[in-house]
């Protein structure tokens, strides 16, 4: 038992004393050292809450800016052991932005504790926690109520709790809940029964931990491991290092490539501790095969059945990015260790924190957690999270900042792409540009309403139309007139938007046309997907740039002045942003010349790139 080791999550808003309790469990465990404790003292004198004591929250939350805003930011692993167990302890903070920390740092728990101020009971941020715990396959939960003795020790109180969360229980997917009454504070309940709650004949939050029997990790399960890297340091050696996901493996065994589907049998299980005649779950090993296959960064070795190889995935998503999950918007999506790019495809629903339903909608924000259906550029080896924490948890990454915005689960896979081929053609862009005498291209212009994007692009297609030149215009303002007729303003249906224009872009550009875009396109990232979509030398972002009081006052079609009436909302550069390119091919400040001047730039730019001869 002394070996067994809990993986713990904490999770509690704000103010409900989950530092203190945190620090009196790390402080009774007898692993704070001497001189910590001294240091503590003197911090609960300068800046301590608990008059004449110790604040064993400044214990945990060690970082001076945490002191001063008084709230605990990212995920801490902390280590304690008892007698009987060890510990780990992923201590999650409880602001509600910070709900993203708490889905990474939750995924390898077996237990969570779950903090409730007994003055507040249950927050709408406590039922997300317990969705969040569920949704990541945590079975057992504590339902630690603390300041017990700021209610008087009252059992009603902490009854109401107990029986309001019981309601919960069958729709968390039954979890398992222990109830437990404390006063962090003082240490009631946390390490030894309290005198001042007889009514409570149950453990104490140790006691509870300590006996806690986890669902074991199932044994039976495949081999799986996403290959990290290609160890080479020299011809002799070829190594693939990872981490075991699952499963156990032993020399002479035959991993898969999941990817390719070749297969190799393994010659040495290599470590720092020396060649192991077995290997398991978590350990960081390095393989080495009895021959050379094809494997990189982001490969799964596996043992049969092998995991699906999907490009279409269904997933539960916590967003946790104040820019609200679009469908049709595309992200990097990391798994394992590949990294893809996909588009969200679909948005069904999304879980309602207080009824624990799920309603139907189109959006995500932040903190909300829904259904999604995601297309990936490449296929991935994955599995459903109830089956495989790590072939089914991944997180969405934003390909401009670059964030973690959201963290997902699969639930379900599909391989699209192998019942639709991709019709290999004879004749392809390239015959039909040789026949145009022409290279294909997209010119994009972005820019606010009335910038002169059309007017533009238009004295560049006549330009290009007298040298004898195949072209194609899109435009915003006639192409909602019929293929986007059913999209309006809002940033959902300007996404959609421009991703059809994307899609329709890249079409023209097979039929071996120049294609010219003129919509405002407000948003880097579809601009970044439309550039994608085609060659990198196709695509030529041209910023009309004009200042929006230039725009109003030019108004060519009467919009800003219905603007300024109230007579049309969300609109862009007044009401809506736009995000102007960061490094567009071309930059065309309008202030600076006429509209043919500035044609005839883009004509000479043309030329330049060698669209045009
Ligand atoms: S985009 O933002 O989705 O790229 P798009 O270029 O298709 O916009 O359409 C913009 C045109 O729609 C504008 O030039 C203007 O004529 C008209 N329009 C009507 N309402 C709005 C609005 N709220 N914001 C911007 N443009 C609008």
């Amino acid at each position: 038992m002394a070996d067994s080791l809990l993986r713990v999550l904490a999770c509690g808003s704000v103010d409900d004393g989950k530092s203190t309790l945190i620090g009196r469990l790390l402080f009774e465990c007898g692993s704070i050292p001497d001189d910590v404790m001294l240091g503590l003292e003197r911090d609960s004198r300068r800046f301590g809450t608990v008059e004449g004591g110790i604040d064993y929250a400044l214990l945990v939350d060690g970082l001076a800016a945490e002191r001063e805003q008084g709230v605990t930011i990212d995920v801490a692993y902390r280590f304690f052991e008892t007698d009987r167990r060890r510990f780990i302890l992923a201590d999650s903070p409880g602001h509600q932005q910070y709900t993203r920390n708490m889905a990474t740092g939750a995924s390898n728990c077996d237990v969570a504790i779950l903090l409730v101020d007994a003055r507040k009971g249950l927050l709408a941020q406590t039922r997300r926690h317990a969705a969040i715990v569920s949704l990541l396959g945590i079975r057992d939960v504590i339902l630690a109520v603390n300041k017990m003795d700021l209610v008087g020790f009252d059992q009603a109180v902490f009854n109401d709790i107990v029986n309001e969360f019981d309601a919960l229980r069958d729709r968390l997917g039954g979890i398992a809940v222990t109830a437990i009454p404390v006063c962090a504070r003082d240490g009631d309940n946390v390490t030894r029964a309290s005198a001042k709650m007889p009514w409570y004949q149950g453990m104490s939050l140790l006691l509870a931990l300590e006996t806690m029997r986890p669902t074991p990790r199932r044994v039976d399960v495949p081999f799986r491991m996403p290959v990290q890297y290609v160890n080479r340091p020299d011809h002799e050696f070829r190594g693939y290092a990872g981490t075991i996901e699952a499963g156990v493996l032993r020399p002479g065994d035959t991993v898969i490539n999941a990817t390719s589907g070749v297969e190799a049998k393994v010659a040495r299980i290599v470590t720092m501790d020396g060649d192991l005649a077995e290997a398991g779950h978590d350990l960081p090993v390095t393989l080495v095969l009895d021959r050379e296959i094809d494997a990189s960064r982001g490969d799964v070795f596996a043992a049969a059945p092998l995991p699906a190889l999907a490009d279409q995935i269904g997933a539960w998503v916590v967003w946790m990015d104040e820019t609200p999950l679009f469908r049709g918007r595309a992200y990097q999506l990391m798994l394992g260790t590949k990294v893809v790019s996909a588009t969200i495809t679909d948005i069904s629903t999304r879980l309602d924190i207080d009824s624990l339903t799920e309603i139907p909608v189109r959006e995500l924000h932040l903190n909300e957690i829904g259904r999604v259906t995601l297309s990936l550029s490449h296929p991935v080896a994955c599995e459903p999270y109830t089956e495989s924490r790590g072939l089914g948890g991944f997180i969405l990454i934003d390909r401009l900042t670059r964030n973690t915005v959201g963290a997902g689960m699969v639930t379900a896979t599909r391989a699209s792409r192998a019942d639709i081929h991709w019709h290999k053609l004879d004749v392809d862009k390239h015959a039909r540009a040789l026949l145009n005498g022409q290279k294909p291209a997209v010119l994009w212009f972005t820019g606010l309403s009335g910038a002169g994007k059309s007017t533009i692009a238009n004295l560049v297609e006549k330009q290009l139309l007298a040298m004898g030149r195949h072209t194609m215009t899109l435009d915003g303002d006639n192409v909602r007139h019929g293929l986007n007729r059913d999209l309006g303003f809002s940033e959902a249906d300007r996404v959609e938007n421009i991703r059809r224009i994307a899609e329709v872009s890249k079409l023209f550009v097979e039929a071996g046309l120049i294609v010219l875009v003129s919509f405002i396109s407000p948003y880097r990232n579809e601009r970044m997907l439309a550039r994608d979509r085609v060659e990198q030398d196709e695509f030529l972002e041209i910023f009309v740039d004009t200042p929006v009081d230039e725009c109003r006052r030019r108004d060519p079609k009467g919009l800003y002045q219905k603007v300024d009436a109230g007579q049309i909302r969300n609109f862009t550069g007044v009401d809506a942003p736009y995000e102007a390119p960061e490094s567009p091919e071309i930059h065309l400040p309008t202030l600076e010349g006429t509209p043919e001047a500035l044609a005839a730039r883009v004509i000479d730019e043309l030329r330049e790139r060698g669209i045009i001869a």
